[in-house]
């Protein structure tokens, strides 16, 4: 990891690169050097826990539905990593891209996929890689949708972590030397987290205006505020009354030289990029 400067979060893995949340995409930002990794987790059926983003499996499979209505094993005979990612450059272009499918494209050769790169990838193959990848990197878990399951999503996060040793028995004494840290949008679920797990640090996300009382500090002991890119960009001064409060700011997405300098100079702890390997690089020149 970077000992001062910020951390490089590879968001979804290297995920401008290959397709995002597969295994592939975590190795390739394992080997271009990322401090971080990112992933979104959500429960199947029958209460597995996979790194899948959307709610829905058609942008990023073959299959269709909701991931909440399907098993492990119907799961696992769809393919997650047939297609490879075209990702624009500027990130506005990114987030209107996402919202549909143009931006996917059939990888040519077929036969060069091996298969685990095809199938979904479940929190715990996600965690093995982490443990196993003998590098000092950090694990960025964010549930998703925690409403519909109660807090079923965050009980089986935290006990996959315990499973794998990633709970320690206190904090570490800062945010950058905690191998695991936690995220939600959703209040709720950062404070079932907090309750299920205080030993580890917790990013309060959102896309809006920040969720800070009064004195500056966010909801239910989290002390990352995580705003987007675009909130940053249309209020850079939130960044100063974040940090004022003695919170630690991490800013998603940001894949442009241009934002990476904007955020660089609000002073953000942590960046999440799809394109870790150009913020390391950045990094080192500046
Ligand atoms: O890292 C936080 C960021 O991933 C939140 O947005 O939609 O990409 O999960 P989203
Ligand atoms: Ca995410």
């Amino acid at each position: 990891m970077q000992s001062d400067g910020p951390l490089v979060v590879a968001h979804r893995g290297s995920s401008a690169l290959l397709a995002e949340h597969t295994l592939a995409a975590y190795e390739k930002a394992l080997a271009e050097g990322a401090d971080g990794l990112e992933c979104d987790v959500r429960l199947t059926r029958d209460g597995h826990l996979v790194c899948v983003h959307d709610r829905r499996l058609e942008r990023t499979s073959n299959g269709r539905g909701a991931v909440s209505d399907r098993s492990l094993q119907d799961l696992h005979s769809l393919d997650f990593g047939g297609w490879k990612v075209d990702l624009p450059e500027s990130a506005d272009d990114l987030v209107a891209a996402r919202r549909d499918r143009d931006y996917r494209q059939p990888i040519e050769d077929d036969d060069k996929i091996r298969d685990a790169e095809r199938r979904v990838l479940t929190f715990e193959r996600l965690l093995q890689l982490f443990v196993d990848c003998g590098r000092n990197v950090q694990l960025y878990v964010e549930t998703k949708h925690p409403t519909r399951w109660g807090g079923l999503v965050e009980q089986r996060v935290v006990a996959s972590l315990r499973r794998f040793g990633l709970v320690p028995d206190r904090p570490a004494p800062d945010v950058a030397s905690s191998r695991v840290v936690v995220m939600s949008f959703s209040p709720m679920a950062v404070r079932r987290l907090r309750e299920l797990a205080p030993e580890l640090p917790a990013v309060m996300l959102f896309d809006g205006l920040p969720p800070l009382y009064r004195d500056g500090t966010l909801p239910f002991g989290a002390t990352i505020a995580g705003p987007g890119l675009h909130v940053l960009r249309s209020r850079p001064r939130f960044a100063e009354r974040i940090r004022a409060a003695g919170n630690q700011l991490y800013v998603w997405t940001v894949d442009e030289l241009a934002d990476m300098e904007f955020v660089l100079g609000l002073g953000a702890n942590m960046i999440a990029t799809n394109r870790p390997a150009r913020l390391l690089d950045h990094l080192q020149r500046v």
